[in-house]
């Protein structure tokens, strides 16, 4: 029977599947589809009636990833990200597409289509100010973690549900690609702009401390089931958009989802800021430097406010939550959420450094032309992450004040 065996959908199966999989069309004919994915690992396609644009999203895995068919990459990981959806649109329903389908046989998930959003990552590339951006990503976080923590959901049920969403293949890619090729060079997969090689190797593969700390960090995100996270909350997994002058998000992508700790999605999207606000510095964006003087000041505060929001909101979810009698403590709570925000200054470091020297980059860093401006930025970067890995305490207090 069609689509009772997973295989890669291609053109008619495309339709006819989404037309059979939901009510949201009244007839097949006049459907049509385009493939919208521009990521590296799954296929993307919108499909819409050809008058009315009503439409839908097909999000699917293949067993190989888009851009690289030459390895394995379980299909499985398409059942996870509609799970973690699914609980999006139940404790975060403003803030995620809504689940329409999810399908582990063929690996697809039917999902409403979010194109009134942008991505967040261009958006901040071509200067766009978001005002309370960074305090509904805060908010986004806190809704999404901490009720799935021991204090939010109690240890069994929480272990239940850490099982559920267990991820050793995404998270083996994150423990490569962001805690040891960048300071192992790895089969030479780091990709080094030519004038700062020497100097970037020198700085990540020769200086035992910084290592030593790395380590302790790719130690933590194993085995700190702490509460489910996204995994790969970048810029470009934010989508956005201003209505009625209100700023409003969209998280998508939640593929690398697992326990882990909370801090990592917060060090990510600190970690971006960063990198707007570089690339904002670096580039030739704005016509008048008025504008790039707001951007800055406004990404500036974005940065710290995104902790500030962070810990008053998961403040008011922890008093108002928690059962457990041992944690119903105040201290604890204060500690608690300390701890979070001084790992997640960590983990910004280790995302700023993955993005310089990594295979992955970040387009605020390779879209800079000018050679001496990218010379410049990725000191800076490399400067400020290795700093934010070696003293994160310091730095938070610097981020406060
Ligand atoms: N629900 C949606 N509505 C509208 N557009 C979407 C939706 N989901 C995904 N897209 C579009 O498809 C693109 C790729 O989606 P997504 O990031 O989920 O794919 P991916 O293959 O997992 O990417 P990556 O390689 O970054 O992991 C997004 O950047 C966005 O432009
Ligand atoms: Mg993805």
């Amino acid at each position: 029977m069609r689509f009772s065996s997973h295989y890669k959908m291609e053109g008619d199966d495309i339709i006819d599947y989404v037309f059979e999989h939901s009510n949201f069309f009244d007839a097949n004919e006049n459907l049509v589809y385009e493939e919208i994915g521009d990521g590296n690992i799954n296929y993307v396609y919108r499909i819409f009636e050809k008058g009315t644009k009503k439409s839908l999203i097909l999000k699917q895995a293949d067993v190989q990833t888009r851009v690289r068919p030459d390895g394995y990459l379980n299909p499985d990981r398409s059942a996870r990200e509609a799970g973690v959806l699914k609980l999006y649109n139940e404790c975060a329903p403003d803030f995620s597409p809504k689940v329409i389908y999810a399908d582990p046989v063929m690996a697809a998930i039917i999902m409403e289509d979010i194109g009134s959003y942008s991505n967040l990552r261009k958006e901040l590339m071509a200067g766009k100010i978001f005002y309370g951006l960074e305090k509904l990503i805060a908010g986004f976080i806190v809704d999404t973690s901490l009720p799935s923590t021991d204090l939010g959901l109690g240890y069994q049920k929480k272990c239940q549900a850490a099982f559920k969403f267990y991820n050793p293949d995404l998270c083996k890619i994150t423990q490569d690609l962001v805690f040891t090729h960048p300071y192992k060079g790895v089969r030479g997969r780091n990709i080094f702009l030519p004038e700062n090689a020497d100097w970037l190797k020198k700085k990540f593969y020769e200086d035992s401390k910084l290592i030593a700390k790395v380590a302790a960090l790719k130690e933590k995100f194993n085995n700190y089931p702490q509460g489910l996270i996204h995994g790969d909350l970048h810029s470009g997994s934010i989508f956005v958009k201003i209505e009625n002058e209100k700023t409003k998000i969209k998280i998508i992508d939640p593929e690398f989802a697992f326990y882990g700790p909370i801090a990592y999605d917060l060090g990510n999207v600190l970690a971006h800021f960063i990198f707007a606000e570089g690339y904002a510095k670096y580039s030739f964006i704005f016509d008048d430097e008025n504008k790039k003087a707001s951007f800055l000041l406004w990404i500036e505060n974005a940065k710290k406010d995104l902790l500030k929001f962070f810990s008053i909101f998961a403040k008011e979810f922890l008093i108002k939550n928690i059962k457990d009698p041992m944690y119903k403590n105040e201290i604890f709570i204060d500690d608690y959420i300390e701890k979070i925000k001084i790992d997640a200054v960590s983990f910004c470091g280790t995302e700023l450094n993955r993005r310089i020297i990594g295979s992955a980059k970040t387009p605020e860093i390779t879209g800079i032309k000018q050679i001496e401006n990218r010379i410049l930025l990725e000191r800076e970067l490399a400067e400020a992450g290795c700093a934010m890995i070696l003293n994160p305490e310091e730095i938070l207090r610097g981020i406060k004040a």
